[in-house]
Parts: structure tokens; sequence; C-alpha cells
């Protein structure tokens, strides 16, 4: 809409996955969501509608698995605005999670950069076998690169034991790659890829692909940045946490170590599903893993919970029974939906603050993740052992070793899992959740209520008025770490994300003032009244001034928010001057019209003092590569003068021209 576009320029699809809270099951959960996010989804469904995008509603599913479903194929470019986009590697794509701004760029028609990443190489030989699966693959190479080790690369799989995995299986591989920080995963074209397009409706792909086999997978020979190998005949299955991802052990240990460590070993939840484990395999497998218990007259000991990927994995477990097992066995069926993995959670079977362990098939387990408790002890695992773990009710059960007692009090072992890696009377597509948009869009009006709290449309930014920034004041100097979270912070603000207005008024409330070490109470340097950062900056930009903000190192490092560029430019600002910026915050910044500029000189962030105002001085002839220059004028005292080094590109100059990146489309496209 900003762009001044009648339509989206590349292909794309909205996903509902994130806002529906597990509470009681499925059906009821997901009526509840429809209620209270009705504004929300009513505004996509029209939006959507109104450019050309297709919409997966509420209850669709997780939007890696729908992707995986019917848009993947081998050889394409993909970018998603969530992290686990890269499960796309799965079926031979590049598919790249980036933030909302990014995605905008690409919707629009802008180019899309990224550092040209390093290839970290991952050599399988063997084949998996007995209780380990295709997430041990991932959690080993977690342990082996840690939370940080293949930021900026991709992971390219090879090798012969990459014949034997299932193509879903390969998706959790490259799901997961987001918890060791890759740009995204990716597996060569092989024969299961083409099974699983066929399996999809999309046969013709396959065969198409086909015929370019050695465009879509490594060159002879290629040379990688790291190369690890995994020999998957010996691999045995990992259990990775508590509070992080890259904490791997293999279970053989787990016992040992879990004493060890004090974590606490009654398993109170088992969760199978989410986007990285929730494929026909996952389930049937662990369907059967169930069905092997209650043959000995066991249930689940743990609460255990299943969140099916998508509708068509819903219906297709309806139709082929797991989904009755799973109930049998005790379980509670969720809405196919991102629910306990992304905190829409609405756990009751302990207090917050009890010290408890769950175990789960999802990707990230960081403190507090799934039930805002920070004394749960989250696993992540195979559904595989999550749900041998559900069945012992004990993290210390190794069911390779370890026996259980059938309701006689015989001891028995758990057969190792097996099923099928896609439905043998193929897929069931289930309800149709999908909403293509109309051929003739001209009379679709977007739904936003004027007088909603979370929907507001944006109103383009003003452009450069082409003079130097004169008398600027300091909105405040934050000291010590400046994440994207400082500046605008998450939780309950989550809810006004459509709504600018609404969320401006969490900027900067986490960051501390260097001024008197508080968060959120700063000075009015007109009329020396303290007050919050967002209101101090709401009277500054109603009166016509423009102001800056002083940062220190890697300010804006964390999430990818684009709302922490958003807000400062709705507020009235103008430059955010630091030590250093984090890359993806920087470049937010320069999209929405503001000037990210970094201190030349170490002592000058340490010089400036809060009640300075400052000139920025050389904006008319703004270069690449060119210094600008910042004078300072102390309340009392004499003005000094320091360099400012800015990184932007030609292009990206003309972002600061136009007041945003979609301005300057919106010109362009007139
Ligand atoms: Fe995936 Fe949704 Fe969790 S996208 S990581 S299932 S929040």
């Amino acid at each position: 809409m900003s762009a001044g576009l009648p339509q989206v320029a590349t292909p794309t699809t909205v996903h509902c996955d994130h806002l529906i809270q597990a509470q009681v099951g499925g059906p009821q959960d997901l009526a509840r969501a429809i209620d209270i996010n009705k504004e929300v989804y009513d505004f996509l469904q029209t939006a959507t509608a109104k450019y050309n995008i297709g919409f997966w509603g509420p209850g669709s599913g997780i939007i890696h698995q729908i992707v995986l479903e019917n848009y993947a194929f081998p050889g394409a470019l993909m970018i998603g605005t969530d992290s686990h986009t890269p499960n796309a590697g799965g079926l031979g794509m590049l598919a790249i999670g980036v933030g909302g701004a990014d995605a905008v760029d690409v919707m629009a028609d802008l180019p899309w950069e990224l550092k040209a990443p390093k290839i970290i190489g991952v050599k399988l030989t063997g084949k998996l076998n007995g209780w380990t699966s295709p997430k041990d693959v991932i959690l080993k190479v977690a342990g082996i690169l840690t939370v940080k080790g293949g930021t900026g690369a991709i992971v390219e799989y090879f090798g012969e034991g990459v014949e034997a995995l299932s193509c879903t299986g390969m998706g959790t591989i490259c799901n997961m790659g987001a918890e060791i920080g890759a740009t995204t995963s990716v597996f060569p074209f092989n024969e299961r890829m083409v099974q699983y397009l066929s399996a999809t409706s999309r046969a013709n792909i396959g065969q198409f692909a086909k015929l370019y086999p050695d465009f879509l997978s490594a060159d002879e020979g290629a040379e990688y940045d790291q190369l690890i190998e995994i020999d998957l005949n010996t691999l045995e299955p990992h259990v990775n946490g508590p509070f992080t991802p890259d904490l791997a052990t293999p279970i053989s240990k787990l016992k040992d170590v879990a004493v060890e460590n004090g974590w606490p070993t009654e398993v109170k939840v088992g969760l199978i599903g989410s986007c990285t484990n929730s494929s026909y395999e996952d389930m049937d497998r662990s369907a059967n893993i169930a069905r092997d218990a209650m043959a000995h007259g066991l249930k689940s000991k743990a609460i255990y919970t299943v969140t099916p990927g998508s509708e068509q994995i819903r219906a297709t477990i309806e139709r082929d029974g797991q989904l009755q097992t799973f109930l049998d066995f005790g379980g509670l069926v969720l809405a196919n939906a991102c629910g306990p993995c992304i905190g829409q959670w609405d756990r009751r079977d302990i207090k917050k603050g009890d010290k408890n362990t769950i175990v789960s098939s999802y990707n990230r387990n960081f403190t507090g993740r799934n039930d805002s408790n920070p004394a749960t002890h989250a696993f992540v695992t195979s559904p595989d052992l999550v749900t041998a773990f559900a069945i012992a009710g004990d993290l210390r059960f190794n069911p390779i070793t370890d026996t259980l007692k059938d309701k006689d009090g015989n001891e028995f072992k758990l057969k190792a899992p097996y099923g099928d890696s896609l439905p043998t009377k193929g897929y069931d597509a289930g309800k149709d959740t999908y909403q293509a948009p109309p051929a003739d869009r001209s009379k679709v009006v977007v739904a936003v209520s004027p007088t909603s709290d979370r929907l507001q449309l944006l109103q383009p930014f003003k452009p450069w008025d082409g003079k130097d920034g004169k008398d600027l004041p300091i909105l405040i100097k934050s000291l010590g770490k400046t994440t994207t979270d400082h500046i605008s912070q998450a939780g309950p603000w989550l809810k006004y994300r459509g709504h600018l207005q609404n969320i401006s008024n969490n900027y900067m409330i986490g960051a501390i003032n260097a001024e008197n070490g508080e968060a959120n109470n700063i000075k009015n340097v007109y009329n020396g009244k303290w007050g919050g950062v967002p209101e101090t900056a709401i009277a500054y930009r109603d009166q016509g001034i423009k102001w800056v903000v002083i940062g220190g190192e890697n300010f804006g490092e964390g999430s990818s928010r684009e709302h922490a560029a958003l807000e400062p430019r709705y507020l009235g600002g103008f430059a955010i001057i630091t030590k250093s910026f984090a890359r993806i915050h920087e470049t937010n910044l320069k999209k929405q019209g503001l000037l990210p500029l970094n201190f030349v000189e170490a002592d000058a962030y340490d010089k400036i003092q809060p009640d300075d105002k400052v000139d920025i001085l050389g904006l008319t002839e703004l270069a690449p590569g060119k210094n600008v220059t910042l004078v300072v004028k102390p309340k009392n005292g004499e003005a000094w003068e320091t360099p400012l080094s800015h990184t932007y590109n030609a292009e990206q100059i003309e972002w600061f021209k136009y007041g945003s990146a979609l301005n300057k489309m919106a010109a362009a496209k007139k």
C-alpha cells in the first residue's frame, strides 16, 4: 500500500499461525482465537485479497509446513518473515528468514541484499537406524557449532547418507539450522524430493528438476569454509537443553548428566509437532510408539500434546488413525498452529516459578519460551524420544537400553520407531482453508476500523527537507547494551504491531539513560521536565523539533524487528548516532529514512552530554564513503566538532532523500 503498487511484485502468501493459544484442544482453541483476533484476521484477509496475495487463514497450519506442501521446489529462492523459513531447504530450495522490512522490499520489487555467505559443508555417511532420526543430525550439528557457529553461513548437506533421509526429515534438519544462526541450510536435489513433490500434487516439478541434477547439487570437488562429517550409522539420539538448543547430550549420557546438573528428572509434559517435526512420518512413528506402549497396557504418564503442522497433516492422520491413537494414549490434539512453541500455551499443571521439566520436538528452548516460566527446564529432541519420555515420565529413561513395566509388572522394551515417510493412501487435504485472491480486486476494501487500537494504516513519511540538521536535541544518550528489545519491547506490545502510533509508546522504554542510569526517565531540554522517552519524543515532534539518539556499541542487536526503526521515524527522529550498529537494524533505519551515523573518534561518545545540542553538517553532499560532521554545542561551553561515518551506498542515499525506501519506490512507479 505504501509503495503505491496495485499488487505485490513477487508471488506472496500470508499465514496465520502465531496467535492461537493452546488451552483445551484444537477446535475450541481455534474458535476462541478467531473471536479475539477477528479484526486482525479480517484485515489480513482483505489486504491479501486487494493486493493479489494468497491467504492461509487461522487453522490452516504452520507456515513452514504449508510452504513445504505447496510452494517450495528445488532450485528456487524464497524469503520468509520467520527464522525457520529454511525448512524449505528440505526440498532443495534456498529459503531465508528475514525481517518484515526486507519482505516489504521484495513484495514491492526493491532489490534485496545479503552479504555473501560462507558455506559450511556437512557430509553425511552411513544410514540412520534404531531410535536415531533426522532431528538428531541437527541436534548434533548444533552441539558442534553452537548457537553462533553458523552465523553468516549457508549449511550445505551432502554425502551418501542423504539418500536415506525422507524429504520432510531433510526439512527438519534445515529448519533447525536457524538455531546455529545459519542464513539457511540446503540439501541437494534427490529422489526423495521427487517422491514428496509427487505426493503433494507436483509430480511435474519433480520430473522437470530431474533434467537438471547438476544445477541442483554441489559442484564436483566443491570446497567449504568449514567441513563437518557425521556417520549416521553411529549417530546417537540426542536431547538438547535445557535453556539453549546447543547443549547437546547423547541419550546414553543423559541419565548421568541430568542427575549431575540437578535437572528435574520427572517429565511433566511431552509436546510433539511444530514446524520442525510435524510431518506425516513424525506423526506415524510417534503413533506406533504409543501403540506399542498401549499394547502393554500403558498410556502417557506425562501430559502429551500433539500439534499437527497443517490441516492436511491433521486430516490425513485423522483418516489413517494416528490421531485416534494419540487420543487413546491420553494425548491432547491442539490446533494446527504454533501454540506452545511460541508461548501460546495456557499451561495449568504447575505454578509459575515451579522447577520442572518438559520435552518437546520443537526447535527453541530459551528460558520461558513455551510457558513463560523461567524455572521450566525445556529440552528439544525427536518426536520419537518425546513420546518415549512421556511414557516413562522420566528424563533418565533410555529406550535403547532400558525396560518399562507393563500393566502386569512384566518388563518390556519399546520397539524402535518405524513409520511411513509418506501416506500410502495419499494426503487428505482436509478443510479448504486457503483463500486465493479474487480475479477482480478493484472492489475489495481493506478492513481497518478507524477506531481500532490494533490496526492503523501507515502514512508515508515526509521527504527530507534538503537541509542539514541544526540545533537538534538529544532525546536520550543510551548507556550500555541497547538491543531491539530495549528499543521496542515485545510481550504485551506485540498486539500493537499493526498500529504504529500505539506501539510507538514503547520506544526506548527499556534503554538506560546515561544521565541518570534509569530506564524511561529523560529530561525535556526545553522545559526541564522529566518524563518517559515516548512522551518526550512526541512533545518534540509536535513542536516541529527533530531529535537525535546517541548510542554505544552494536546498537540494535537482537531481532530484526522493524518497529525499532519505524518508531523513531514516526516520533520525529532525524539521526541515530552510535559507536556501531547491528547490521539489520542499521539497514532498517536507512529504509525508514533515518540517518544511522557512527562516531569516528572513539572518545566522542563519552564527551557528548545528554543536554548538548547538535548540528549535522554535510548532508547536502552526502555520498558513499564520505564522512559528515557533528557539531556539538554544550549548554555552557565551547562548541566542538567530530566526524561521523556512515555505510550508505548511492541507492540508499535516495531512501534518505525521499523519506523512506518505500517513498522512493512509490516515486519511481509514478
Ligand atoms: Fe515454528 Fe511456529 Fe515454533 S514457526 S518455531 S512452530 S513458533
